[in-house]
């Protein structure tokens, strides 16, 4: 049989997974698509290194060049990760014209569209299906299953870590610290995990979500962020007992129809916790499991759903791009339709202190008759609703929380009048606001 030959970059805990799986399905792989793929070096830092699957010594070298720049290697999978080395081997294997398969996200949002242009210049492909949610092949889907719809919302939960520690504190009251280790552990986790918890994991991945449904590159400096770090287990029991879970979601959403004006349609692409029905399908998913609703004009609400992180998971994306890089090497479709193309439906990216929403508020007060009434007048001023007002029993103590739903409101007014209302002397901490999403 026709074989090919794959050099590795990186043989950690997705080099090392995707390494087991060939070894695996390699046959299974080459009965489907007719080409055998044959490890030819794996490169990584440290030859003793232990590994989640063990690599054979004979195969390891500590210099990628050796790898990419070998002329029997056709193909390379860069797993390291980072936006430095792994941007130099990315670069010198297209520029050998070989087709590249990655796992970073964080490589694709930095420098993407200079990535693909050099793709396409050295007439070869650079394959990302790994790079968000792990196992879920949402990246063909949005290319190939979607292709003739009009992507109107999508809403993600697409980092394994951020969701394994939201479970874990929601369901069995875990400690945010103790749960990040075992992640860690896990092999979930990026380095350094503030990544992961910071939400930038959620922003790459969100912002390659969006570029793919709207035809134009995303970059983080327009995707709103905000991590995991201000949940605390007292949020997740109130969102809990107000019917709500509270998730890592990032969104792409169209606010309304094209501008009569510009002819742009107005795109909200965010990333935050926020709190969404319990009822919900996506309020069900647990631990390292990710999951993507979209809603496209055409097919309606779909929704995917699969394990997003971890190194069997995440080598199933990479076979299945090695799949499609050595169909490509041998029977030519030499240059896939680019990744990024432009949409006669045009969008523009919303600032986020414009986008409307609803709000889940909670206060720590000094507990005393007038406090409510304070409070409720900052938001009067602002023209803010509040729907509904929960003080907890149970709390003793002069500082006690207090619970505020907020009706829709633009969230550049709602970060104001928290900014006021956190300086008013019976505010004894700075208030803790997230977002209430329907999923409508
Ligand atoms: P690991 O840290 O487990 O593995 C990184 C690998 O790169 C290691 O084998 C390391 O060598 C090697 N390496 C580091 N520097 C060099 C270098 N200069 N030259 C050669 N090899 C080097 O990371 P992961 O496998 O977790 O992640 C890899 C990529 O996949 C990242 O982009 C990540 O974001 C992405 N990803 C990870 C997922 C996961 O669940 N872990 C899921 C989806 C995507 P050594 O083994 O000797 O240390
Ligand atoms: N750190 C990432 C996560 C790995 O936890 O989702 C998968 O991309």
């Amino acid at each position: 049989m026709d074989v090919l030959n794959l050099g590795m970059v990186g043989g950690g805990t997705v080099g090392s997974g995707v390494f087991h799986a060939l070894q695996q399905n390699g046959e299974l792989l080459a009965c489907r698509i007719g080409v055998r793929i044959q490890v030819r070096k794996v490169a990584v830092k440290a030859v003793d290194e232990p590994r989640p699957y063990p690599i054979p010594r004979r195969l390891l070298t500590t210099d990628w060049r050796q790898v990419v720049e070998d002329p029997e290697v056709h193909m390379v999978t860069e797993l390291v990760g980072g936006t430095t080395v792994a941007r130099q081997i990315v670069e010198t294997a297209l520029r050998l014209g070989k087709p590249v398969i990655t796992a970073n996200k964080a490589l694709l949002s930095a420098h993407g569209p200079e990535l693909f242009r050099k793709a396409e210049r050295h007439g070869t492909n650079l394959y990302f299906e790994a790079s968000v949610c792990g196992g879920i092949p949402i990246i063909k889907a949005l290319r190939e299953g979607f292709v003739g719809n009009r992507i109107r919302a999508l809403y993600g939960i697409v980092n394994g870590t951020c969701n394994y520690i939201l479970t874990r504190m929601a369901r069995d009251r875990a400690g945010f610290d103790a749960v990040l280790k075992e992640a860690q552990r896990e092999g979930y986790a990026e380095t350094p995990p503030d990544l992961d918890i910071d939400g930038h994991d959620a922003q790459h991945k969100t912002g390659i979500l969006a570029s793919l449904a709207h035809g134009i590159w995303i970059p983080p400096s327009k995707i709103r962020v905000e991590g995991i770090r201000s949940v605390s287990p007292l949020d997740l029991e109130f969102a809990s007992q107000l019917g709500y879970t509270i998730k890592l979601l990032g969104i792409v959403k169209e606010l309304g129809s094209a501008d009569a004006t510009d002819g742009e349609t107005p795109l909200q692409v965010s990333v935050y916790p926020a709190l969404i029905p319990s009822r919900h399908v996506l309020a069900g998913v647990q631990g390292v499991f990710n999951a993507v609703f979209v809603r496209g004009d055409v097919v309606g609400e779909t929704l995917f759903y699969g394990q997003g992180a971890g190194k069997d998971a995440t080598a199933s994306a990479v076979l299945s791009d090695l799949a499609d890089a050595a169909l490509d090497l041998r029977f030519g479709s030499p240059r896939r339709r680019p990744a990024f193309v432009r949409q006669p439906n045009r969008v523009r990216v919303v600032p986020m202190d414009e986008v409307v929403s609803r709000s889940f508020v909670r206060l720590s007060v000094v507990d005393r008759p007038g406090v409510l009434a304070r409070i409720a007048a900052v938001f009067g001023q602002a023209g803010i609703g509040i729907a509904s007002v929960i003080q907890p029993e149970g709390h003793t103590g002069e500082i006690v929380p207090l619970i505020l739903m907020l009706h829709e409101a633009p969230d550049g007014a709602v970060r104001r009048a928290l900014g006021r209302i956190g300086r008013l002397p019976v505010v004894k901490a700075p208030p803790v606001r997230f977002r209430v999403e329907s999923l409508d």
